[in-house]
């Protein structure tokens, strides 16, 4: 058999087991797996050597904001910036979340996130819907189903960017979702209490004394598990196919654990931050720029975290990405509650996970391919064609050195962010070689892909792992 390239001699891991083996690759596929795929010279296919790496189904990132107008300000990664860091990180897919503005329609607001992404983005995409008004939003739910867009999220809070979510909303939105076979991702946190709470140190003297403090100040634990609670409820009740986005505290993930054993339809997922990171960012004296909806939570909801990806009870990692740089971040000079809220963590979601997950034993080696690679394609209705090496399938694939170590520098990043939460980690993970459809778009750890490679995937049946 003819190949385009060969992979060569490298440990293949799937979220099932490793084993070692030659993957032949033909046009945008998978065409063979076996031993020996190279015999002889490979009759002019291109071969990457992977003695000794790791060759992985690149990963899938199902949240990301590239190019958000949010909070009087523009995420900093677009399609372009945004998608090659995530090739260099290994993630060759990403679904973004396309936000109605003003009395916009669901669909107005996919074509506006088409025009974003189409012919500069570097790696494949998906977008989510999102409902900010449900009363107009849930009857355009079919169409964006036959767009190959079977998920879409409400927002608990953002009362003041019109984009909240009400008991209602949830409720409404989970009965009708469950008509259509589509699933509803939720960002939990309780908004009333917040805002009170918030209001509460809305004055000069408390913004001088705790500065950025404040952010975690007001957002205590149960500010998300309140919220959670709610969202499971309301799921429970309805029957329908419920996902929490970025969750962040250990508290959250035992309701939805206790929900899952009872036989809810509730998947959850978390990010690297909340793995990586505890709340004493907040105490440097750049701690702004780590101020995140939700925000870092503390040591104690990492380590369950940790045991809730291991137990299955978190289905997938995530980054958020949602960048700004340090000007962007400036504009809140004392005042938290102006601070634009993101981070970026598309180029370093993999190495943070396979560093502090599987180097320090905190999940295995397949369970790392698991959580970033199989089963976000499969939550959200893409696999096998994404996260999977079978024959038949996209090529796309990520090469991965078991143990060398890469310094984070933004300045040799590929995000347009002029700092990294991870600035000085040395992090193993980094994709020595990523292919994207066949195409090699990251090179011994450098980008040397297409403006414009992306395509759109589109999706159907989500929630099922
Ligand atoms: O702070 C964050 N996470 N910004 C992005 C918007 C969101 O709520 O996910
Ligand atoms: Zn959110
Ligand atoms: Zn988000």
């Amino acid at each position: 058999m003819r190949f385009d390239t060969i992979i060569t001699g490298g440990t293949l891991v799937t979220a099932l087991g490793r084993t070692r083996g030659d993957i032949g690759i033909r046009g945008e596929r998978i065409a063979a797996i076996g031993r020996n795929l190279l015999s002889g010279n490979g009759n002019g296919a291109r071969v990457i050597d992977a003695k000794g790496k790791y060759v992985i189904p690149a990963g899938v990132d199902v949240h990301v904001h590239l190019d958000l107008p949010f909070m009087g300000s523009k995420s900093a990664d677009d399609y372009n910036t945004g998608t090659k860091a995530a090739a260099r990180g290994g993630i060759t897919t990403v679904i973004d979340f396309a936000i109605p503005y003003g009395k916009e329609t669901m669909n107005r607001a996919v074509d506006n996130w088409f025009k974003k992404a189409d012919g500069i983005s570097c790696v494949d995409y998906g977008f989510h819907g999102t409902i900010t008004d449900y009363r107009r939003h849930l009857e355009e739910m079919p169409r964006l189903i036959e767009r190959g867009i079977p998920t879409a999220k409400e927002f608990m809070i953002y009362a003041n960017m019109g984009w909240q979510s009400d008991d209602a909303a949830i409720f409404a939105t989970l009965e009708e979702f469950k008509r259509l076979g589509a699933m509803l991702m939720i960002h939990a946190e309780s908004c009333g209490v917040l805002d009170l709470l918030m209001a509460r140190v809305d004055n000069p003297t408390d913004k001088k004394k705790h500065g950025v403090r404040l952010h975690n100040m007001t957002r205590p634990h149960f500010i998300e598990v309140e919220a959670v609670q709610r969202a499971i409820t309301w799921c429970e009740v309805t029957g329908g196919k419920l996902f929490i986005v970025h969750m962040s505290t250990g508290p959250a993930a035992d309701l939805v654990k206790q929900a899952q054993d009872r036989g809810v339809n509730v998947l959850a997922e978390t990010c690297p931050q909340y793995l990586a990171l505890d709340d004493s960012v907040f105490e440097r004296k750049d701690g702004h720029l780590f101020a995140s909806q939700p925000q870092i939570k503390t040591k104690a909801d990492q380590k369950r975290l940790w045991r809730a990806l291991r137990e299955n009870t978190v289905s997938n990692v995530s980054t958020d990405t949602c960048t700004f740089t340090t000007k962007q971040k400036s504009i809140w000079k004392g005042d938290y509650c102006k601070i634009p809220m993101g981070l970026p963590g598309l180029e370093t979601a993999l190495p943070v996970v396979y560093t502090h997950g599987v180097l320090k034993r905190r999940i295995a080696l397949e369970q790392f391919v698991q959580k970033c690679c199989t089963d976000p394609a499969k939550v959200m209705g893409m696999y096998p064609k994404k996260g999977s090496l079978d024959v038949g399938t996209d090529a796309d694939i990520a090469v991965i050195h078991p143990t060398k170590k890469v310094k984070v520098d933004w300045r040799k990043m590929e995000t347009n962010a002029d700092w990294s939460p991870y600035q000085g980690w040395e992090l193993a993970g980094f994709a020595e070689t990523t292919l994207c459809r066949g195409k090699v778009i990251v090179e011994d750890y450098k980008f040397v892909g297409r403006n414009g490679h992306g395509r759109f995937v589109p999706r159907k049946n989500p929630g099922n792992l």
